[in-house]
């Protein structure tokens, strides 16, 4: 504070707040220097304006040889609250849904908001104080409309619903329908997939995150059909992450232990409805039992190469959850199997 006479001034903070940008704009590196031509796991990850991406829990869709990144807005501050006793419910407003697109999956451009969050009614389902979060999207061919999922809850994560909107472009703006508990089921932490028959599916951790299900979506992806597995059964898994090789299914998730780290599992299964088994850690090397701090969100499967795939994964950043960052690392099939491997600096071939 800057004081004449003792007193502090306008001119004095006027002083104080050019002095703290002039320290806080030293401190970042400026982003040049933040250099996206390579994905450095767990660091800042500019956009093409040189800003940090802002798109946490989330999802990958490749339409026409580009490829959207969708994900949550986490924006302002983190604050608990004081009324859930049993977990940490760390939370910042609900800030919607960003989408930025890629050719090579290292440069990423800011398209803009693809759904926005509402303010005037604290009711709905988008409303800033409630929770938006893992939106993915898939391309319905049938009806030529971009559909994304994602988990809508209220601030305690007590209305356990997956929430469903559509657009006519990948980018959006995606208009809102609502939300459902499938066939009555809860639904939290959630991904979609897309199998080669164009038939989809919600995945999403139930029955109080104890069960993990799956349930076949309508012909149009707008809706949960009765067609539905327990597939995880008492394993207390969320963070789903869902993708195909050699005509079986994977699926990565995590414990719930909220938005701290613990170690990733990979199951598999010869048809999505089940039965699944749990094969183990597909994280080797330093932090592998952390998953490398961080938590799953989508498996990427790099368009034109049969054993190439890329984890997703978000490090988050609980007490500030804006500066969370994330951890994408290469997923090969080794002897079968799928491995992650820690990489300081790499980019997709
Ligand atoms: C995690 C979950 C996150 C978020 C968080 C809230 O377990 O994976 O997506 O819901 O809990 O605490």
């Amino acid at each position: 504070m800057l004081y004449i006479y003792g007193q502090p001034t306008v001119f004095g903070n006027l002083v104080k707040h050019l002095l703290c940008i002039i320290a806080i704009s030293a401190a970042l590196p400026s982003p040049a220097q933040w250099d996206n031509d390579w994905i450095r796991p767990g660091k800042i990850w500019a956009d093409d304006q040189g800003r940090p991406i802002n798109a946490h829990g989330g999802g990958i869709l490749y339409y026409q040889n580009t490829y959207y990144w969708f994900g949550e807005v986490k924006k302002g501050k983190t604050t608990r609250a004081a009324e859930v006793t049993s977990w940490e419910d760390y939370r910042v407003s609900a800030g919607g849904v960003s989408c930025y697109s890629s050719h090579d999956l290292t440069h990423w451009k800011y398209l803009g908001m693809a759904l926005l969050p509402t303010t005037k009614d604290s009711s709905g389902d988008l409303d800033t104080s409630r929770v938006i979060e893992r939106p993915k999207v898939i391309y319905n061919e049938r009806t030529g409309q971009f559909v994304m999922w994602m988990h809508i809850d209220k601030y305690d994560y007590s209305f356990a619903r997956a929430g469903v909107a559509v657009s006519n472009r990948p980018q959006g703006p995606y208009h809102y329908l609502g939300s459902v508990r499938p066939n009555g089921q809860m639904s939290r932490d959630m991904t979609l997939f897309q199998d080669d028959d164009g038939s989809a599916f919600l995945i999403y951790s139930s029955e109080d995150n104890q069960t993990m299900q799956a349930c076949l979506l309508s012909d149009d992806y707008l809706k949960p059909t009765a067609t539905f597995g327990r597939i995880l059964v008492d394993a207390n898994r969320e963070a789903p992450a869902m993708f195909k090789f050699n005509h079986k299914y994977y699926l990565i998730t995590s414990l719930c232990t909220g938005w701290d780290p613990n170690r990733a599992l990979v199951a598999s299964a010869d048809s999505l409805l089940g039965p699944w088994t749990m094969d183990g850690d597909p994280c080797t090397g330093p932090d592998a039992d952390s998953t490398y701090h961080a938590q799953s969100t989508f498996v990427i499967p790099v368009e034109g190469k049969e054993n190439d795939f890329i984890f997703m994964a978000d490090r988050w950043n609980k007490t500030d959850l804006q500066h969370s960052t994330y951890v994408w690392l290469p997923l090969h099939f080794e002897k079968g199997s799928p491995v992650i491997t820690w990489k300081n600096v790499w980019k997709p071939e």
